[in-house]
């Protein structure tokens, strides 16, 4: 199987994963992960997103336990699985294009961690809370600045079972081709 065979494979194999290990990963696999994120493209090349790489324990905490208390379904939840790593990803408040740019960055993260054997998932409540003054309190805490916004995060580390569960068949998603022939 050639390279681009192997890059398509990982594409269409690659799963969310739910349940962690909780030792922390390498610190240059998570490195070589949030690198993927900023290399990833943005409107105008502007590379507005900001990664704030959380391995601290208190703080993963204290995000998870702020989803759990703000947002309903999550009392008894831990939003993040109990990964030991969240890669929170900010945009600016004057980025129009910040959530299509934040999106582009998490895709690369999560096929990076997946060729690095790591498993990883979207985590979207920061998102969710972005109006809150406690996420808000947060976001400053870790050293964001006001204009930034909490665009999405995404759950890192070792899975506790398999890195490549199977494939999930999708049924959505429809491609309709517009070639202008007329048997296509
Ligand atoms: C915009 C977006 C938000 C998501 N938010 C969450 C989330 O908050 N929690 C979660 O467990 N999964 C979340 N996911 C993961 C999806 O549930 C998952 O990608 C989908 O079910 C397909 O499964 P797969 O990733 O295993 O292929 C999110 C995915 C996207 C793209």
């Amino acid at each position: 199987m050639n390279k681009n065979m192997d890059f398509l494979n990982l594409i269409l194999d690659r799963r969310s994963c739910r349940a962690f290990s909780p030792q922390v990963p390498d610190r240059p696999a998570l490195a070589a992960v949030v690198e993927a994120g900023r290399y990833a493209p943005s409107a105008k090349n502007h590379q507005l997103c900001h990664f704030y790489v959380i391995t601290d324990p208190a703080l993963l905490t204290r995000l998870s336990n702020l989803v759990s208390r703000r947002l309903d379904g999550f009392a008894q939840k831990d939003c993040r699985y109990g990964a030991p790593a969240l890669v929170l990803v900010t945009g600016r408040k004057d980025n129009p294009c910040a959530l299509q740019d934040a999106a582009c960055a998490m895709e690369n993260m999560m096929l990076a961690a997946c060729a690095m054997g790591l498993g990883s998932c979207w985590i979207n409540q920061p998102f969710y809370l972005q109006e809150d003054e406690e996420m808000k309190a947060f976001l400053a805490d870790i050293g964001a600045q006001p204009e930034e916004f909490a665009c999405c995060s995404l759950a890192l580390g070792l899975p506790e079972g398999p890195l490549f569960p199977g494939r999930r068949e999708r049924t959505g998603n429809p491609v309709t081709w517009l070639t202008g022939e007329k048997n296509n």
